[in-house]
Order: C-alpha cells, then structure tokens, then sequence
C-alpha cells in the first residue's frame, strides 16, 4: 500500500508537468483527490490493514495527500499568473499613438470682422443692441423721417410679408427701437442682418450684413463723431489710417456724410484694391436728424447725436482680398478653412 501511494504521487506529478490548461488541471484534481479518486480509493481499502499498518499507511496517505494538493495549488498559481500576464498583453495601450485627426470648425470671416468690431466699440464705451430682422414699416422707415413715396425707399426695395412688416432693410431701426426704451446717454452699436431684393452678382445679395452705431446724449458734435470714426478706422485698418468726410444726404441725419478710409493697401497712393483711388468707402453717418429724436420722444433742443452705419461685407472683403461677395454664403469649405 505504500509503495501504491508513492506511485500515486509520482503519477500525479508526472501527469501535472505534461498538463499547459487549467480544465485539464481541474481534472486532475478531480481524478487525484475527488470521491472517485485515486487516493480515495486507497483510503477506502484501509479497512482491510492491520491495527499496526492502519495509522502508519494513514498518516502516509495525509502526507500524500498533503503533497498531492500543494502540487496541484503550485500549478494552479504558474496557470494564474500566466493568464494574467496574457491579458496584461493583450490588453496593452500605448498611450503615446497620435489620435485620429479631429476634424475643427471655425468662425467664418463675417463674424471674424463682425466680432473684431464689436471689440473696438465695446473698447470706446458702446453696448452691443440686438434688433428683429422681420421689422415693421414703422421702424425701418417712418420712425427713421423716411415717410411712404420718400425717394429713399427706391433704392431699399425688399421682402414684405403685410404691407406694414417687412425684412428690414438696414439696422438703423435698432436707433428708433433704443432711443425710444432707453434714457441718454445712450451709446450702442448693433450689427446684424439685413436684406434687399437684389439679384445676386459679385458685390450683391438679398441678404447681408450691417453694422450701425448710435450715441445720444447732451452736447454731442460732429467732433465726436468724427474722432470716434477716425479711431475706428485706426484700430481696424492700421494705425496711418486717414479718414475722409464726404457730404451726402441720408433721410434720418443732418448733416449726413459718407466716409472713406485711405487704401491700407497702397496707403493712398492708388493701387487695384481702392480703384486707383487711394481711398475707400467705407460708411454712411450723421447728427440725428431732429425728426428722429422727436418720433422716439427724445427732446432735440436738450439732446444731439450721431449715428453711423456700414456693411459688414465690404470690410470683410477689403480685409482679406475678396473680389466676389458669393464666396461669403456658398458654404465652400476650400474657401472658410483658408480663415482658420
Ligand atoms: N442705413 C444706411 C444704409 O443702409 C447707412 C447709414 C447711413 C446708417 C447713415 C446710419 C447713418 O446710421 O447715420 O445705407
């Protein structure tokens, strides 16, 4: 019986170092120790020993038996460890592989410039005025000294949706729409857009964009407005900016004047950007026509102002060289990725 528990073991030890999985281990085990087992059997039959034999086979078989689970214990941690060095492999990440390239967007050049105007007015005291694009007659014109059959209205046809709500036209309504809920000093600008029926060509669109500037208070002269402008024209074209004022006639300001900035691309002296020129127009403005300040109740014998308005647009295309305004809305992204 001894020599069958030896053998036992050195059967097992044999069979361990020939087994690579652990279903085969846990076969083993079953075989070996389960209730079928070989040793089982081995201590089933003690029956049949002598008093003398009993306790030395028996305390062999524990020895064996002892022998037989540390083996099986050994095996099963070589098989644990292994596993999970298999799966640390196959799980490895290299944190230092580039990502897929993400595609970004970016901001188109009308709200580029747009923003950078806001940031030179917000930088000389002015709040930004949001107005609705779907506007009344009311506000677009007659508020603005632009009654029915002025000959004004000729040249800002646009989109009615009733005879009296229409698409606004320029954002000099927002004037009439602050002047009337807020008290001056009143110092604001409000771009946005506006809409004409015009037929789309290289500088035209029945949808573009404004940007309109209003300060109302006591005391204000066409020397304000005139150095707020001039500083404009600094900030955004380059400080050897000049500014020039040309008379003209707007509806809504007296006295009203255009302005042309010097040719930030030659400096004046005439090149392909200003025509020949050496100046570029830039924008329409004026002293509040009293009318105006009338219509909105603010009193014109207490209170002056100027006001001044352009298209976005223009700028953005002498800004980056752009001679066809269609670029601007056909979503091409050959042409906005150039503005990131
Ligand atoms: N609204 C005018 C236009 O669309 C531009 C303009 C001219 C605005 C003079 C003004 C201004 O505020 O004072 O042609």
């Amino acid at each position: 019986m001894k020599e069958k528990l030896q053998s036992i073991k050195t059967a097992l030890e044999k069979e361990l170092s020939e087994i690579s999985t652990s279903e085969k281990l846990e076969e083993l085990r079953v075989k070996y120790l389960g209730k079928k087992g070989e040793l089982t059997g081995v201590l089933r039959s003690m029956g049949s020993l002598s008093a003398e034999e009993r306790p030395v086979i028996g305390q062999l078989a524990n020895v064996v038996r002892a022998d037989i689970e540390a083996a099986l214990a050994e095996k099963k941690q070589a098989f644990d460890a292994k596993a999970q060095e298999m799966k640390l492999e196959r799980e490895k990440l290299d944190v230092t592989v580039p990502s897929n390239a993400q595609l970004r967007g970016g901001r188109h050049p009308i709200s580029l410039v747009r923003r950078e105007l806001e940031e030179i007015f917000i930088g000389m005291g002015f709040d930004v005025v949001d107005g609705p694009e779907i506007e009344t007659d009311y506000y677009n014109f007659e508020a603005l000294n632009t009654p029915e059959n002025h000959p004004a209205r000729d040249v800002q046809d646009t989109f009615y949706i009733t005879k009296n709500i229409l698409l606004r036209t320029q954002t000099s309504p927002v004037q009439a729409r602050v002047m009337e809920s807020r008290k001056p000093p009143i110092r604001i600008i409000s771009p946005g857009r506006v809409y004409r029926s015009d037929a789309v060509d290289a500088t035209h669109s029945p949808m573009f964009h404004q940007f309109e500037g209003l300060y109302v208070d006591k005391g204000v002269t066409m020397g304000d407005l005139k150095g707020t402008l001039d500083m404009f024209a600094k900030k955004m074209f380059g400080e050897n900016t000049r500014t020039r004022f040309r008379p003209h006639h707007f509806p809504f300001t007296e006295p009203s004047a255009e302005v042309d900035v010097s040719c930030f691309a030659c400096g004046g002296k005439g090149c392909r950007l200003c025509k020949g020129e050496g100046w570029i127009e830039i924008l329409g403005c004026g002293m509040v026509h009293p009318n105006v300040l009338t219509n909105c109740n603010i009193d014109p014998d207490v209170y002056t102002g100027y006001a001044f308005g352009f298209g976005i647009e223009r700028i953005v295309m002498c800004r980056y060289g752009i001679d066809d305004m269609r670029y601007l809305y056909e979503n091409d992204l050959r042409f906005l990725s150039q503005f990131n």
